[in-house]
């Protein structure tokens, strides 16, 4: 099944960033973006996964064209099928890091995987407040929130930019044996040229143009 089809997308701020950027992302997919810093990359990932509207060409998700879709329905897709963990997308501070999972249950009706913690490291220090934990370990919550939501598809901007190689690794492997039990995809930027390649296609940003390189 198609879950991402992006077609023909370019986008320009002061200058122009790309153009005539296409993919399709199928179910169990893995893509991997990289490119040099400033080459779009973000710009590129909040498009795909509709934080930002595409200036030319279309995304559809699951099948229906975001651009024609009601604010609401939107939103709903949103919620409940797309996942993100963005840089920016930060932890609520004043919590716990497990009232962050549990936010995130409550909302997505799921229930918070106690194995995931252990995977990830993070079940000693869960009931600790956010700001008291390092700057791997929020990456890592982050990372159990996002998977606590099980969303179609991940959208992941240098989600392990924190963590040590192995550390980043078995975060890697968690990622990809969630979108094997869960039929989900993920789009993955980094520019971890060795973290991309454990992705099932690479692309390069550069030259304004998304090319394929693995
Ligand atoms: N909201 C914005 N307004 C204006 N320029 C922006 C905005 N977001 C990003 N840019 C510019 O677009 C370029 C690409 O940014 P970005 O997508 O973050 O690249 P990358 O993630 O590859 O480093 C940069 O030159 C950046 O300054
Ligand atoms: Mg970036």
């Amino acid at each position: 099944m198609n879950l991402l089809s992006a077609k023909n997308i370019s986008h320009t701020f002061e200058y122009e960033l790309f153009s005539d950027v296409s993919l399709e992302l199928h179910e169990r997919d893995s893509i991997a973006i990289i490119g040099t810093s400033g080459s779009g990359k973000s710009t590129l990932l909040h498009i795909l996964s509709t934080l930002l509207k595409a200036q030319k060409g279309s995304v559809s998700l699951f099948g229906e064209d975001t651009s024609k879709l009601k604010e609401k329905k939107l939103s709903q897709i949103k919620r409940e099928s797309l996942g993100l963990v963005f840089q920016s997308h930060y932890l609520f501070k004043g919590f716990s890091a497990y009232e962050n999972l549990e936010v995130a249950a409550i909302l997505s009706e799921r229930n918070i995987d106690e194995k995931l913690l252990q995977k990830l490291g993070i079940d000693g220090c869960i009931k600790q407040k956010v700001t008291e934990l390092s700057g791997g370990q929020q990456q890592r919550v982050s990372i159990a929130r996002v998977l606590t939501k099980q969303p179609r598809i991940i959208f992941a901007d240098e989600p392990t930019g924190n963590l040590d190689k192995k550390t980043a690794s078995e975060v890697m492997t968690l990622f990809f044996e969630y979108l094997e039990a869960k039929a989900a995809a993920m789009v993955l930027v980094t520019h971890d040229e060795a973290l991309a390649h454990m992705c099932k296609r690479v692309y390069r940003l550069e030259n304004k143009k998304l090319e394929l390189v693995k």
